[in-house]
């Protein structure tokens, strides 16, 4: 006799039923990383990052409109200044140089395409000297307060510029307040939103990535400000902090190793959409595994988003966005 209660096989047993049984994967989950220089007619291939470019301002709309045109939907940018490389200083001025690359992107993919989400990352780490996240003291250590005034100074210029969204992952404390504060004095608090890097975790998936923006600190590491991976309790911590402090979206960072941080992320700010960042190192494990035949490239890019939204994930930052928007029907 078969015992009713451990047939399980006819909820799942025609595709229909398994979509059902399913989060779908949809393309305006997919937040699309761009990496922009300030050389402007760059299109310069990422070794580490399979089909990742940094690109100049004059190649963005040949670039982006076919894939405006496949349904992307939201992008996030990085800035890279290289023209003027020499001018890196202690408090990040370039972040929020008028004509530097971040100001122009914003410019000109909000001119070319008035439907696209754009979102801008807001750090120092590109633009310093130092290649820390914040305004250091003379002994190395970070100088919070300064941090904080500058980074908020930045996300109002990237929002005035027409950013529809600011991201700040740097791990200042108290840089979700300052910033809100900042849009606020700015009038810009009701229609700009601000996404915190809430749990971001010293990862040591982030490498490709430093290579792409040339970021890499040029002494001592980000575990005094970025979260020791093994620590939920400082994790859960920052998220209800950053919902305190006024952030609208929260992500956790990376994804794959810190699936039990999104859910946990899901179960405190139950009312936030939760966003997660598929880092570099991810992305290029990922195809790293599939160039040495251990699985197939699609099937493990969307077994991994899939987990991502299953752990309650809405956003997802990924490099394969492009490759979503072919393989997705919506
Ligand atoms: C810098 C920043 C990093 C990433 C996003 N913003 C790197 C870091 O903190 O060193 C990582 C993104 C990726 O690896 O794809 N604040
Ligand atoms: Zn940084």
């Amino acid at each position: 006799m078969t015992d009713i209660s451990s047939q399980l096989h006819a909820g799942y047993a025609h595709p229909l039923t398994r979509d059902l049984q399913t989060p779908t994967l949809r393309k305006s989950m997919f937040m699309y990383p761009l990496f922009i220089t300030d050389i402007e007619d760059a299109a310069m291939d990422l070794p580490s990052m399979p089909g990742q470019k940094r690109w100049g301002v004059n190649k963005l709309e040949g670039f982006i409109r076919p894939l405006v045109e496949k349904g992307l939907k939201s992008v996030i940018l990085f800035g890279i200044p290289e023209v003027k490389k020499d001018l890196k200083d202690d408090r990040g001025t370039l972040a929020d140089d008028p004509s530097g690359p971040v100001i122009s992107a914003i410019k000109l993919l909000s001119s070319k395409f008035p439907d696209l989400y754009i979102a801008c990352d807001v750090c120092l780490c590109e633009y310093t000297s130092h290649g820390h996240c914040g305004i250091l003291h003379p002994d190395g250590l970070i100088n919070n307060p300064p941090s904080v005034a500058r980074l908020a100074e930045v996300a109002v210029n990237y929002a005035r510029a027409g950013a529809h969204c600011v991201a700040p992952s740097d791990m200042m404390d108290g840089r979700i307040k300052g910033i809100k504060q900042g849009l606020i004095e700015a009038g810009l608090v009701g229609k700009v939103t601000l996404m915190s890097y809430s749990a971001k975790f010293a990862s040591g998936l982030y490498g490709p990535f430093r290579d792409a923006v040339d970021s890499a600190p040029s002494f001592g590491d980000r575990r005094c400000y970025q979260l020791p991976p093994g620590a939920r309790g400082l994790a859960r911590r920052a998220i209800q902090r950053d919902m305190a402090e006024g952030a609208d979206i929260i992500m956790v960072k990376p994804t794959l190793p810190y699936l039990d941080i999104l859910s946990e992320a899901r179960s405190l700010a139950p009312d936030h959409p939760l966003a997660c960042y598929q880092v570099s190192g991810e992305f290029a494990m990922i195809h790293a595994g599939a160039k040495a035949g251990v699985y197939e490239l699609r099937r493990m890019a969307e077994e991994t988003c899939e987990s991502a939204v299953r752990a309650g994930a809405t956003l997802i930052l990924s490099y394969f966005t492009p490759d979503f928007l072919d393989w997705l029907e919506a």
